[in-house]
């Protein structure tokens, strides 16, 4: 039996902009997902997951998602959550060279899903990690990135970036550009996240920038602009010392960008009345800065704060379901047994 378990993400600066290949820069939180994969003697995938926001499901297929018509799958979030699983065990086997290899998987995941947090990312990247080791063919972070992002591609019909995967395989902060992502060395920055309990639709959202840009050629600035905060954002996180505490100048710089942030989000049309109130709401309560975090349209917000005001008020904010506080997860994938 292998354990293994990856982070989410929030994104410190450039989410929708990356899309135009501007960089992004994603930050690993520790919030995790955890995967176990038990090799069986026959081809079968069994999964059971518990903590998706599922309810808990269990369920037993042979060969690949087009191979199992006759599963009951109970509702939508379960199909979407069986499909990543899938596409893992089936990047496994293909890097173990074992197209038959059948599994146990437990999924144990306390990210919300689909909210921003890269949730099915850190499901992917666990999932590929503890199903090759457990075939004895273990792959190094860059292949297991990789193929997580080919995973997440194929599931999402070719609508990922590679942000995500990156971040959750590596942990810390990343910079991604294109095809190109390199770590970023960040101290600890700590971070407070809101979730309204909601998702935003992905593809809609990312359609919906697409046609303002075509349309307005302020847009396509507002795009570049998305760009020019994250470089001057790197360019901070590039003179800070890393892995050490973060100075209070740099954390109110930071905050200060992801306010900009948020607002050229806001302006693309992204943000969501829940959003903006727990945006303001952590402002108020004195946070560094904050700015939704993902495709928006609902979801998450990420503030900058290091006191527990923030997340006291945004516990108490209209819209926020959630609050909690979440430290920078310098490790990324890990075995846990
Ligand atoms: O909501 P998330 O974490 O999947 O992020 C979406 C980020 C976008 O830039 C809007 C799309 C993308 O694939 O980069």
């Amino acid at each position: 039996m292998t354990v293994c378990e990856a982070p989410g993400k929030v994104y410190l600066f450039g989410e929708h902009a990356v899309v135009y290949g501007e960089p992004a820069v994603p930050a690993a939180i520790e919030r995790r997902a955890a995967v176990t994969a038990e090799p069986r003697a026959d081809d079968h995938v069994r999964v059971e997951a518990e903590d998706l926001s599922l309810d808990g499901f269990t369920v037993e297929y042979s060969g690949g998602t087009d191979d199992r018509p006759d599963v009951d799958v109970p509702t939508p979030l379960v199909e979407a959550a069986m499909g990543y699983v899938d596409a893992a065990v089936r990047q496994a086997r293909d890097a173990a060279d074992a197209p038959d290899a059948g599994f146990d998987i437990t999924v144990e995941s306390d990210i919300p899903l689909g909210a921003g947090l890269g949730s099915s990312a850190a499901v992917v990247v666990a999932g590929i990690d503890a199903a090759t080791r457990a075939l004895g063919a273990p792959l190094d972070r860059r292949e297991l990135a990789d193929r997580a992002y080919r995973a997440e591609h194929d599931v999402q019909e070719g609508q990922a970036s590679r942000a995500d995967t990156f971040c959750s395989t590596m942990g810390g902060a990343v910079r991604v550009e294109g095809d190109d992502c390199e770590p970023v060395a960040a101290p600890n920055l700590p971070f407070v996240v809101g979730f309204d309990g909601g998702a935003g639709d992905t593809g809609k959202l990312v359609a919906g920038v697409g046609e303002l840009r075509e349309e307005y050629g302020f847009a396509a600035d507002t795009i570049e602009s998305v760009g020019d905060v994250v470089r001057t954002g790197e360019a901070l996180l590039a003179d800070a010392v890393p892995e050490g505490e973060p100075s209070p100048e740099l954390l109110a710089e930071l905050g200060e960008l992801m306010d900009f942030n948020h607002g050229l989000l806001a302006a693309l049309g992204v943000s969501a009345r829940s959003l903006d109130s727990m945006v303001w709401a952590a402002r108020d309560a004195g946070a560094h800065g904050a700015k939704l975090t993902g495709a928006g349209g609902g979801g998450c917000i990420v503030a900058l704060d290091a006191s527990d005001a923030t997340e006291t008020a945004l516990s108490f904010t209209q819209g926020c379901e959630e609050a909690f506080r979440a430290e920078l997860a310098t490790e990324g994938v890990r075995v846990v047994e």
